[in-house]
């Protein structure tokens, strides 16, 4: 099984987001996946155009001449795709976003109906079957916070003909680093190697092991108190002001 992960998370393989996608990918590869990860942060990615110069003057080919070249054929040959992004303001990043708009010289222009929608053919040959999970953190305690990501994610797989797979969800993730170091976070560290685990053997992502990935760290109340302290702390040692 080829995967192609796309980690948007401007600290790369070191960000909040990395805690719970490293492992994933560590369970992927140990079930037999082929697993090859991008940063749109590394690359040189232009924001779309809106020319439709790929659909109508040079079909399948972007006018920008930049590193979605190269990605777009391995998005086309990889059977699950993974979206690594934090939430950033209520949604995926920017970058992510400027990653997804790009792919579309992978579809035709003509509309047809699928399941009784609008939708685009393919014109890439995508791997039929093709799945899409999503990997994200966020910064606020509650769940619902990846209400509006996993609506939009779950919306572009049914577009883009997609089985969409689960999602590898850390709220309260400010408090991740410290507790996997504490040693309180191996449920959840164990959880997110399991889910890669299933996806390649099973094909699918037991929704317990999803929970566990997500469940609570520390109560809210606790999270906002540790939190306000380092916050208050930092503010004051870099301004040298007391807040
Ligand atoms: C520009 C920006 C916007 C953010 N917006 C949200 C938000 O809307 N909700 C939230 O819970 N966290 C938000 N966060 C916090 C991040 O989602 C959180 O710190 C995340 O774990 C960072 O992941 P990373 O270390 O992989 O970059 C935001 C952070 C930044 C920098």
């Amino acid at each position: 099984m080829n995967v192609l992960v796309i980690n948007s998370s401007p600290h790369l393989d070191k960000g909040n987001t990395a805690h719970v996608l490293n492992p994933f990918v560590e369970g992927m590869k140990e079930a037999g996946a082929e697993v090859e990860i991008l940063y749109p942060r590394k690359m040189k990615i232009m924001p779309c155009e809106g020319c439709f110069d790929c659909w109508l003057k040079t079909p399948g080919v972007c006018r920008h001449r930049d590193d979605m070249a190269a990605a777009l054929p391995k998005l086309a040959q990889s059977e699950v795709w993974v979206f690594a992004t934090p939430v950033y303001v209520d949604g995926m990043t920017g970058t992510m976003k400027m990653f997804l708009d790009r792919i579309i010289p992978g579809a035709q222009p003509f509309f047809e109906l699928r399941d009784g929608h609008n939708r685009h053919p393919r014109r890439d040959g995508a791997k039929e079957g093709g799945k899409v999970v999503l990997v994200s953190s966020c910064g606020f305690w509650e769940i619902d916070n990846f209400d509006p990501l996993v609506h939009h994610i779950t919306a572009y797989c049914k577009n883009a003909n997609r089985e969409f797979a689960g999602a590898l969800l850390r709220p309260h993730a400010g408090s991740l680093p410290a507790l996997i170091q504490a040693g309180r976070a191996g449920e959840v560290i164990t959880a997110a190697i399991d889910a890669g685990r299933q996806l390649v053997k099973e094909g699918k992502i037991a929704e317990t092991t999803l929970q566990t990935v997500a469940r609570e760290l520390l109560p809210m109340e606790m999270y906002m108190k540790v939190t306000n302290t380092y916050f208050h702390q930092t503010l004051d040692a870099n301004t040298g002001k007391k807040t």
